[in-house]
């Protein structure tokens, strides 16, 4: 994987598949403290312990009975070459939380990658999960969140081409805006 919106992307598809209504998604860069970090909380099934760890680390962890995933794997690996981490809290019944840190100027970190697009794909295919997207680059914040989208749009479809396209200008507008000097 290339690109850290890759694995953005990943974490989000978890939480859905986990079947989470709500999937709140922060992503955070901040050039002093050196660091580029996400976190994705959702209101899915959750996991237990025992299944944290396995998920993690599923090659040592316990004897697999099923295919291995590797979003969760790619992740802490792309952070880890970062000198950073990943964590992942979680409650049964509740929904989960999963962190990633990485070191911002390290020669290995990925690229953010597109969060405009990658942000778009997830909301439009997604339509009946609401998302709260954050992203902050060194204190300048871009807030998005489909509730509110929804509520204006009284009931027509986000995957609507004229919606999506505008959807997708909105994202791209708020990024550049955070982005500039
Ligand atoms: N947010 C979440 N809520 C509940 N369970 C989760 C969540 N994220 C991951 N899991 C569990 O952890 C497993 C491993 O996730 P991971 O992303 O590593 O692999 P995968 O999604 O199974 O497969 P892949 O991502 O390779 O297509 C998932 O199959 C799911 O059972
Ligand atoms: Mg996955």
């Amino acid at each position: 994987m290339k690109e850290i919106s890759l694995h953005i992307l990943d974490i989000m598809q978890n939480s859905v598949a986990a079947n989470a209504s709500l999937i709140e998604l922060e992503v955070i860069e901040d050039v002093e403290q050196d660091i580029l970090s996400f976190k994705v909380t959702d209101n899915g099934k959750g996991m237990s312990e025992e299944m944290i760890a396995k998920v993690i680390d599923p090659f040592t962890t316990g004897r697999t009975t099923r295919k291995v995933g590797l979003g969760i794997p790619l992740t802490k690996a792309a952070a880890e070459m970062t000198g950073g981490y990943i964590k992942i809290t979680s409650k049964p019944g509740e929904g989960t939380v999963f962190f990633a840190l990485f070191g911002y100027s390290h020669i290995d970190r990925q690229p953010l990658g597109d969060m405009a697009q990658t942000m778009h794909q997830i909301i439009t295919s997604f339509e009946d999960v609401d998302f709260i997207y954050r992203h902050v680059i060194n204190g300048k914040e871009f807030l998005l969140d489909t509730r509110e989208i929804k509520k204006i749009l009284g009931g027509v479809s986000l995957k609507e081409n004229d919606v999506s396209l505008w959807i997708y200008e909105y994202l791209k507008e708020g990024e550049k805006e955070i982005a500039l000097k």
